[in-house]
């Protein structure tokens, strides 16, 4: 029973994602096309993603899939639609006048929605809520696409347009947590396709942030994890905007290990010029090289860490050696 409730809302969102297309072919204004054309996107790539519009109605797409036999529960429960507060069993659209990015699945299933506006105002972003098929913590965007690529080094990135901007630039393994934060389920999920990932997340400090707390749960699932800065953009998709596809694999391939980047966010927490500041880094620096899993991880990091900030060896051996009793 449970399972066949399940499949009538993937159905319901197959046919909203058909009805968003329909609309964004047949609107007048063409909004969002203009918009995607705008930002660069292609014919080919809108098509890949499945990409839509809602438009300005609010209760159009409601009563199409009435009218294509799914129930008022089946809409709601699928995410949508919204209940009107003030009238008892009334709903409407919950995306209105907005670009539509299906989400899909790893088998290519629409499990929910993302829906952007086109102009500034907020939200931003409007996703669907968690429903019974639609768990943020266990998909990711652009997943169905980027399992089937033959290199399985993933990029990760934030954004829906991040994803597409790099998939049109021919870095097909390019997947989205989606602004929420990255989970051990979105790390289980990478597992299952790939040993390795780039992080690629926004340069400002909610993306440094993000980096930081993605690091340990990617190495915990055993992925080696590097990370890509993006110099002179907010974003990928601007990156590459700015750059081209040449610029970006530039980046790629002067991503640095996990461990470098972490270190070098350390850095800028502490003032090198200063004795107890070069003091606290030292002790920060080893307590870091402690967390490394094996013998050989550590003397390969503390030749790297040594030599990068003019450490004596022997010094940090002897520190390593102290903090290691401590600890142990
Ligand atoms: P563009 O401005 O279209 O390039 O989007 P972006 O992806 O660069 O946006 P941003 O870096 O602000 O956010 C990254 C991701 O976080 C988005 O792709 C969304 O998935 C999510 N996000 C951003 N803003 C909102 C919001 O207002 N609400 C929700 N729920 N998610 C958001
Ligand atoms: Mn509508
Ligand atoms: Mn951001
Ligand atoms: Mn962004
Ligand atoms: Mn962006």
């Amino acid at each position: 029973k449970e399972l066949s409730f399940k499949q009538r809302l993937l159905d319901a969102n197959k046919e909203a994602a058909r009805y968003y297309y329909y609309q964004m072919m047949n609107d007048p204004k063409k909004k969002a096309i203009t918009y995607l054309e705008k930002r660069g996107i292609d014919e080919i790539n809108r098509k890949k993603f499945g990409l839509g519009y809602a438009n300005f109605f609010r209760d159009d797409t409601y009563k199409y899939l009435r009218s294509k036999g799914f129930t008022d529960q089946e809409l709601f429960e699928a995410g949508l639609t919204a209940k009107d507060k003030t009238k008892q069993e009334s709903y409407y659209d919950r995306f209105f006048d907005r670009l539509m990015f299906p989400i899909f699945d790893v088998h290519n299933r629409v499990i929910g929605f993302g829906g952007r506006v086109l102009g500034d105002n907020n939200p931003k972003y409007l996703n669907t809520g968690e429903t019974k098929l639609f768990d943020k913590s266990r998909n990711l965007y652009g997943m169905n696409i980027a399992r089937m690529a033959r290199n399985k080094k993933l990029i990760i990135v934030e954004g829906y347009m991040d994803v597409i901007a790099l998939h049109q630039a021919g870095f097909t393994t390019a997947v989205a947590s989606l602004g929420t934060a990255f989970t051990t389920g979105h790390a289980s999920l990478i597992r299952r396709y790939a040993e390795e990932v780039v992080i690629a997340y926004d340069t400002d400090d909610a993306g440094i942030n993000a980096t930081l707390r993605a690091i340990p749960i990617l190495k915990k699932a055993g992925i080696s994890v590097r990370v890509l800065s993006v110099e002179g953009a907010k974003d990928p998709d601007e990156y590459i905007e700015k750059f081209g596809a040449k610029g970006f694999a530039d980046l790629i391939e002067r991503a640095e290990p996990s461990f470098m980047y972490e270190i070098r966010q350390l850095e800028k927490t502490h003032n090198l010029k200063d004795p107890e500041g070069r003091t606290n880094f030292d002790y920060a620096l080893a307590k870091k090289i402690l967390t490394l899993e094996n013998e050989i991880e550590i003397e390969n990091y503390l030749d790297a860490v040594v030599d990068k900030y003019n450490i004596k060896r022997s010094a940090m051996e002897s520190l390593l050696g102290k903090i290691g009793k401590n600890i142990g």
